[in-house]
Parts: C-alpha cells; structure tokens; sequence
C-alpha cells in the first residue's frame, strides 16, 4: 500500500507553480499518434501515472515510446502496430478508450477493452459507438471488448445527444482518415478538442470548428508525422488556484492560458478572491473571507465538473451556504463522506450537495477515491487545522505532475 500524502494544514500558499501540460490532451494526442506513422515528438506532456500507463499499453501495441532527455514524449509507431489493448493496462485506464478511433482510422479495425465503469460514473459509450457506426464501422460489444472494424467507411453527419469529449475526441480521429465529409454536431468544446484538432491539422489533417458545437472534418488519405506542444491543464491550474484561496494565500500561477480558465476565474471571484493577469500568468489573492456561492457544472464553457469537487473543499468553511448541482456525472460526491469526517457539514440529495460552512476543518485520516476527489481532499487538509493523512495518493498522482513539490515550494507542510 502507498505511503498516505501527509499535510499539516495552516500554512497560507504563497509564491509561483508552473502548469504542467494537460493531461486530458496529452491522453488524446497520444491516441491519435497511432495514426501518424513513424516518429512524433510531443512537447509539454506531464510526467504523471496515467501517461506512464497509456505509453505502456501503445508500446504493447508495438510503439516506441521514449522520455527523451529535454523531457518531451517521442513515440514511434510502426506501420504493423497491434490493434487490441491489453486488458490488465486497459482497465487501469478510462482514456484507453481513445485508441478507437485512432486504431480504427489507421489500421480499419480495433479490438479494445472495455475501461467499464470507474469512481465517478458508469461511463458508458454508446455515442461513441453510434458515432463511429454512422461513418460506417461495424461495432460489437463483445465479453468485455468493443470490436470495430471499418466496414465501408465514408464522411457523415454525426449529433452528439450530449457533447461526450470521449466521443467527439474519437468521432474526430476516425473521420480525420475517413473519406469524405463528416460533420459532427452538439460536439464537445472543451480546449483539449481544441488541441486534438490542432494535432490532427498539423499532421496533415483538414479539421475546421473546433471548439465550437459544430465541427467539420474532410478526411485525407494519410497523415505525416511532427513535433507538437501540447497545452496547459487547466484544471491542474484551478486546482493550485482554488488551493491558494482556501489557505488564504498569494500565489502566481504561470504557463497557463487565461481563457481556458475564466469559469474557475469567475466563481473564486465571487467567493471573495482577487484574481488578475499578471507576467503572463494569474495571480491569485484570497479575499478577506470565503462567500458562499452556487455551482453548476456544465460542459465547456460552464464550470468544469473536475474542479467541483475542489471548489467544495473551499466552500466547507464559507461564511454561510452554497448548492453545488453536478449535471455531469451521476456519482461525483465520493468525496463528501471523507470530508465530513473533518468536519465539514454537506448533505446531498441526489446531484446537488448543500454545503453549510464551518468555522474551520480538523486534520483526519481520509481515503481519495478518485483522482479529483483527493485533490480535493488535499487542499481540505492545506486549510485544516492539524494533520491530516490521505490514503490511495496515487490517485493524485494520476493526474498532477510533482504533487508534493509544487505544494512545498507554496509552503505547504507536507510530510
Ligand atoms: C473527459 O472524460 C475527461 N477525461 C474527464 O476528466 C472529464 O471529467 C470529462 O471529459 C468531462 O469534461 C479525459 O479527457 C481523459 P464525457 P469523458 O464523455 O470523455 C456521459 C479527469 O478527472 N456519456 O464528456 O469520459 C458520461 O457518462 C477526468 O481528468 C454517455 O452517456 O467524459 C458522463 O456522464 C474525469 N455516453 C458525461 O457523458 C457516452 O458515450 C460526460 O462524459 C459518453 C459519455
């Protein structure tokens, strides 16, 4: 079992971190490299779990996949590259889902496992099926595997019933290498579609619209290999933000792109916080005291459902009540039982969480639960009075590239 990530609350954040590159970018470009023959460079990529884990399962596939020395990603993808993913990698991974459509677009058929069901939600995939069957694959769920193979595959229109990333991401590879014209309406607009796109243009794809709910695709016959950054994490970034305000503190946060993160902008600004451009980057000053405020989450551009569980760690000791509603996910409150047990005073009904604040958390023995629920249970113990133990951190390793460090150099006391 992993050593507990061990903070003792009380010390305000003060000082600069740098935002690493996004995870769920890096994920999806990692994806679609399959599609790209030969070798690709990626710059910026986190060095964090669930990279480690999707870089092993393409080089089960038969990629090469190197850390180079100036730390960016290059992964060499041969033209006979395997198309099943390894059930024990696959399962550890939702985001291998994404090698459907890449695999699907490059080899014209896939065999991957299904990543079922995870801490959140049920996670099913049935727009990315219905996706991929109306550009003319024939897709089984079968004992555990989703099996496509590209029958006569040609350009088609595609309405997304709800504006899934996972389905607009891989809707998009497949069609990238797809006869014809695809049009993929109620798409998903999140900047990592944005990214995906930017991706696929640069290695020769013809994609125009996105991040905005209608994007056109023209396939091509092949695409040819490059270097390419991927973007900030926004969400790593909201997390730092939302970190300084719940400690009182002062910090700037930098190598992010100030658009992608005015949901989370709005709503700390709201509980009180100063926020403004600053060298390029946000700094981030906590007001007087914490207001309460309410939260929807939305897709993009309303506010992130992975930094709502963040934001309720900050709202546990608001000076008075907030609703939170999660319109995203069916089971994204893990986080709320642990929470309680350092005092914080939540109900839930349902996909809303009424948070009546507290004067202040007391240091306990917590478990995360998922990746954001323990990011979210490390800025409770940042602001709680004594220590506090998270057991299972490697849920937040998952996603947040040296964790205990950027704490540290905020002054955190982690242990
Ligand atoms: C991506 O997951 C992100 N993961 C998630 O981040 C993020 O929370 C989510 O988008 C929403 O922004 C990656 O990019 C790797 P969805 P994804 O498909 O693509 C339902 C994190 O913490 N749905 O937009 O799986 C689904 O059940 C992770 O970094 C269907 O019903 O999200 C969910 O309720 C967590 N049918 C909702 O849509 C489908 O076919 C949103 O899912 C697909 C999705």
């Amino acid at each position: 079992m992993e050593e507990p990530l061990t903070i003792e609350g009380g010390h305000p954040l003060q000082g600069r971190v740098r935002i690493s590159g996004a995870k769920n970018a890096s994920l999806v470009i990692m994806a679609a490299t399959v599609m790209v023959p030969g070798e690709t460079i990626l710059e910026n990529v986190p060095c964090i779990r669930d990279v480690e884990v999707l870089a092993d399962i393409l080089e089960c596939l038969g990629a090469r996949v190197t850390r180079l020395e100036d730390g960016n990603l290059s992964i060499y993808v041969p033209d006979d590259i395997k198309v099943e993913t390894p059930y024990e990698l696959a399962k550890k991974l939702r985001a291998s889902n994404l090698l459907l459509g890449s695999l699907l677009g490059k080899k014209r058929e896939a065999r991957i496992c299904l990543p079922g069901g995870c801490d959140i939600g049920s996670r099913p995939m049935d727009l990315h099926l219905k996706g991929l069957a109306a550009l003319g694959a024939e897709v089984r769920l079968e004992h555990g595997f989703v099996e496509a193979r590209a029958g006569k595959l040609v350009g088609n229109r595609v309405y997304l019933d709800f504006p899934s990333v996972g389905a607009t991401e891989n809707i998009m590879m497949l069609a990238a290498l797809t006869p014809g014209y695809t049009v993929i309406e109620n798409a998903a607009k999140e900047p990592e579609i944005v990214d995906l796109a930017n991706f696929l243009n640069a290695v020769g794809g013809k994609i125009r619209g996105a991040g905005t709910d209608l994007i056109r695709i023209e396939g091509v016959a092949e695409l040819k290999a490059t270097r390419y950054a991927v973007i900030p994490d926004r969400i790593e970034a909201g997390t730092y933000m939302t970190a300084a305000v719940a400690t009182g503190g002062d910090v700037l946060v930098e190598n992010v792109i100030p658009t992608h993160l005015y949901p989370i902008m709005a709503k700390l600004q709201e509980t009180g916080a100063v926020i403004r451009e600053e060298n390029g980057g946000l700094r981030v000053q906590a007001g007087a005291e914490i207001l309460p405020v309410d939260i929807k989450t939305l897709p993009y551009p309303g506010f992130p459902t992975d930094l709502q569980s963040q934001m309720m760690a900050l709202l546990s000791v608001a000076r008075g009540t907030s609703v939170i509603v999660e319109n995203v996910f069916e089971n994204r409150f893990r986080m709320v039982d642990e929470i309680k047990r350092m005092g914080a005073r939540i109900k839930v009904e349902g996909h809303t969480a009424v948070v009546e604040g507290v004067p202040r958390l007391y240091g306990a023995r917590v478990k995360a639960t998922d990746l954001r629920a323990g990011a979210a249970l490390a800025i409770a113990a940042l602001m709680a009075e004594g220590v506090t133990e998270i057991e299972n951190p490697y849920y937040i390793y998952r996603g947040y590239e040296n964790f205990k460090s950027k704490l540290r150099n905020l002054g955190a006391r982690v242990i």
